[in-house]
């Protein structure tokens, strides 16, 4: 079972703080799921445009500066990374899952990844694009065929796994609250794998287990280690 360490390990750190994604390195997660939003040229790692649950300021992300922004305090004192952060200290460690959240991300995504790999010798392996637009992913793919694509749903799709056949996507994203077993075998099928979010309880992780699932998204990832 392939352990995502869901926004860093924010069961017991900030999420999406570069405190949290240390922790996810040090306890050796298969992956670690981040999210993005475009801001002034950069891409910076929050999972809500609305800054009050993770900040405490008021108001969205566009109602700031990336300066205002980069000084807010995003838990324990940390600040919100950039992805460019992110990359220099997840590289190559474990797979980097990020996921798009917002328009104007894919340009500024393929350039830093390009960047990353000229100066931190990213290799592409180690990452894994996702996104509920899959319209961003359909261009991530075209302009970069080597990058891999994980698709998000959070439903069943009348015609199944069938959008992540046409995305050209090696994953499919499932919310747990849905994923059933036909899911699971159209993936498969396809020769997609499927990974579900967010799972934070072993008795869940257990029945999806027994689904056939071949991942999980978790706010604890050392605990999760001994669910399986
Ligand atoms: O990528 C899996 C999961 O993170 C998707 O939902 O809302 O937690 O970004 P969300
Ligand atoms: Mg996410």
């Amino acid at each position: 079972m392939k352990i995502f360490a869901h926004r860093g390990v924010s069961g017991h750190y900030p999420e999406n703080t570069l405190l949290a994604i240390q922790a996810a390195i040090d306890c050796g997660a298969y992956g670690i799921e981040i999210d993005v939003f475009a801001v002034a040229g950069e891409l910076i790692v929050i999972h809500d445009r609305q800054l009050k649950r993770t900040t405490k300021a008021s108001g969205n992300i566009e109602d700031y500066t990336l300066a205002q922004l980069q000084q807010l305090d995003a838990g324990k004192g940390q600040r919100i990374p950039t992805l460019w952060q992110v990359l220099q200290l997840t590289n190559n460690n474990c797979v980097l899952n990020i996921e798009l959240k917002g328009h104007d991300t894919v340009d500024l995504l393929l350039q830093l990844i390009l960047r990353a790999q000229q100066e931190l010798g990213t290799d592409l392996a180690k990452l894994l694009i996702s996104s509920f637009h899959h319209p961003l992913l359909l261009q991530v793919k075209q302009q970069q065929p080597a990058l891999a694509i994980g698709a998000l749903t959070a439903c069943i799709p009348l015609d199944y796994c069938e959008f992540a056949s046409k995305l050209g996507a090696v994953s499919v994203h499932c919310d747990r609250a849905f994923i059933d077993e036909k899911m699971v075998q159209d993936a498969h099928q396809r020769g997609l794998a499927i990974y579900v979010y967010t799972v934070n309880d072993q008795r869940e992780a257990l029945r999806l287990k027994a689904l056939g699932i071949d991942g999980i998204f978790c706010n604890y990832p050392a605990e999760a280690t001994g669910w399986f």
